[in-house]
């Protein structure tokens, strides 16, 4: 335990994106009470593990992590202050408290505007808990955005009312909200100040988003992502995780309407089996799934397409599984990811008969990938030969390399003379089923 107040500190999180949002948040508070980060590979005052309670296993990670920090910090001579934020926090504070005495903090991800104060009572002697779900204070009282890479985030909407029958969002992350149009034009506006020529807006249920304009007119995403675009240095705008359902008129047609908006659509489908997908209350079939892909298509001709899939839900058939071989033979993904199912704690498919065994949700799981690979392979391999813009995120491993994304979403390297943040004309030359090779053509105006 500390005695003095912290004066260095490592956020690490796990898990989406929307945990990497708020890690940065979570920093750039412990930064306003003047702490700093501490560097890379050294040891902190304060470690806040940002957690993940998404599938398996999470739990069990969180103990294994602190016991390696109380650990090391002994072996060094100082351990840590510990606070356990996200999801693992939510779901299962209390418990973390009881088993984990070095354990000071625990602050669930609508109230982690509170965590300076908590650590300052934690320094003080004392261990603070909170997991109310007050959102929208939270957003209201964090500082305002500075310095941020190439490609930010930004969070328009948290939490899910979908309850998909697997899933722990709509108890971790509590009841949809949407961030209101003028926080989220102001936020923009300094991430874009602060360095940002892309931003992602995220969300649970990002599609879901929905508010009222300047004008009091009702809107959803694609308005937002409109009078986004109208900030001049803001170059692309993407958005994820989208639902099936909420994937409405107006956003398929801004992928045909807004220049800034990427050709890319993260739109899970799960599984392609019509009996499965009911038993985990999608909402949607396997055939208006790739209705809405067709739609989506005709709007925008050259997007690539994303999605997430489930094997080995409880009942789940061979035949069943052979039906989510189909919809991705059909739906032509240029990368997805995929899951063995995880019984959750608390949802309903955690106690639905018919559990598949291990080993073969993981015979499944390998036959999945390789048809998800052949087809990120494709995608990537025609798009060889064209020439594309690449915004620089990151330097390679080798010298000169550098590293960025293409329009649909690939890691693209190549070398020569650019700079982080820049917007560079690229040759695509090689093609694997994760990144592609570029040649450098010109570095575009900034
Ligand atoms: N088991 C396996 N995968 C899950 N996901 C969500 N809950 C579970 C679970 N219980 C997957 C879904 C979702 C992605 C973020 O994680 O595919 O889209
Ligand atoms: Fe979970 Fe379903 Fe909500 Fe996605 S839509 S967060 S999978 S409950």
């Amino acid at each position: 335990m500390t005695a003095t107040p912290p004066r260095t500190f490592h956020v690490k999180s796990f898990g989406c994106q929307m945990n990497v949002y708020d890690g940065e948040r979570m920093a750039e508070l412990l930064t306003a009470e003047g702490m700093r980060a501490a560097d890379e590979g050294s040891a902190a005052d304060l470690v806040v593990l940002n957690t993940c309670h998404i599938r398996e296993k999470a739990t069990e990670k969180v103990y294994s992590d602190i016991g390696r920090i109380v650990k090391d910090g002994r072996e060094a001579g100082a351990v840590p202050l510990i606070a356990v934020a996200g999801c693992v926090a939510q779901a299962e504070g209390e418990e973390i408290m009881a088993r984990a005495p070095s354990v000071r903090v625990v602050v669930g991800p609508q109230a982690y505007h509170h965590l300076p104060a908590m650590v300052a009572q934690a320094a003080a002697g004392g261990r603070a808990t909170e997991t109310d779900m007050p959102a929208e204070a939270k957003f209201a009282a964090l500082p305002k955005r500075r310095k941020v890479g190439a490609s930010a985030f930004l969070t328009v909407q948290e939490g899910c009312d979908k309850f998909c029958t697997y899933c722990v969002v709509p108890y971790t992350r509590g009841a949809e909200l949407s961030r209101p149009w003028a926080d989220l034009v102001s936020e923009a506006r300094a991430l874009v100040e602060g360095g940002a020529r892309e931003i992602t807006l995220l969300g649970q249920n990002v599609n879901a988003w929905s508010g009222e304009d300047d004008k009091g007119r009702k809107v959803g995403l694609a308005g937002l992502a409109e009078e986004l675009a109208k900030i001049d240095e803001l170059a692309r705008i993407r958005y994820t995780t989208s639902h099936p359902m909420d994937m409405d008129d107006a956003l398929i047609e801004a992928h045909g309407l807004n220049p800034k908006l990427m050709p890319f659509l993260h739109l899970p489908v799960q599984s392609g089996s019509d009996r499965v997908l009911k038993a985990m209350n999608r909402s949607h079939t396997a055939a208006g799934y790739l209705r809405i892909l067709e739609r989506v298509r005709a709007a925008r001709p050259d997007i690539a397409l994303s999605g997430d899939f489930i094997v080995g839900f409880p009942g789940e058939t061979e035949a069943e599984f052979g039906e989510t071989l189909q919809i991705v033979a059909e739906a032509r993904y240029a990368q997805a990811f995929s899951f063995k199912f995880s019984a959750r704690p608390g949802t309903p498919a955690a106690t639905m008969g018919g559990q598949i065994a291990s080993e073969v949700m993981d015979d499944r799981l390998q036959r999945l990938i390789a048809a998800l690979q052949r087809d990120s392979l494709a995608f990537n391999k025609a798009s060889v030969g064209t020439r594309c813009e690449v915004l620089v995120e990151r330097k390679g491993r080798h010298a000169g390399q550098w590293l960025g994304k293409s329009p649909w979403l690939q890691s693209v390297h190549f070398t020569g003379d650019a700079a982080l943040g820049d917007l560079v004309e690229v040759d695509l030359v090689e093609a694997g089923p994760n990144s592609m090779g570029g040649r450098l053509v010109a570095r575009a105006a900034a």
